[in-house]
């Protein structure tokens, strides 16, 4: 049985990883409303991911005797200045969940729910990945500078990353 301070510091996550992806959804809004498609593809796939990552919390909460939580959220960024301003606030949003993992890892190491912390060892090293797939991107994005021609191929090379990603699973 899981304990209530784990529980509760989990239902913390899940909501954080809804907020994820209610945020990437609109992030892929502006990006399709703004005439990047492929960028809108990526986004809008990583938004499923994150729904895969909260899902993945509120099974485990509920098959360790525990019950997961919605809480209310607030509204997403909607407004963006353009392309890198979108991914830069990916960047730090991806910084920030890496942080509350962290915290949430130290909430089990402390109530020493060592099971907990090995079933979170999965989000440390998937936030690995997507902080070092967003540094990527920006990097590219700071490459090709306002050259309209290269933002359109970068943009083309999202969409293909998106279209190369498998679908995600709670289950994975
Ligand atoms: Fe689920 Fe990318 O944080």
């Amino acid at each position: 049985m899981i304990k209530k301070t784990v529980e509760s510091a989990i239902n913390e996550q899940i909501k954080r990883e809804e907020f994820s992806s209610r945020l990437y959804l609109s992030m892929a809004i502006w990006c399709e409303s703004n005439g990047y498609p492929g960028a809108a593809a990526f986004l809008y796939r990583q938004a499923d991911e994150e729904r895969m990552h909260q899902l993945k919390l509120v099974h485990y909460v509920n098959d360790r005797g525990g019950k997961a939580a919605l809480m209310a959220l607030t509204s997403p960024e909607s407004h963006f200045d353009n392309l890198s301003h979108v991914f830069k606030q990916v960047m730090e949003h991806e910084q920030y969940i890496t942080a509350s993992i962290n915290d949430l890892y130290e909430v089990t190491l402390n109530e020493k729910d060592y099971t907990t912390g090995s079933f979170l060892q999965w989000y440390i090293n998937e936030q690995i990945e997507e902080e070092s797939t967003m540094a990527t991107i920006l990097d590219k994005i700071n490459l090709v500078g306002t050259e309209k021609g290269g933002m359109f191929h970068l943009d083309k090379e999202l969409g293909a990353m998106a279209a190369a990603a498998p679908a995600p699973s709670a289950t994975a």
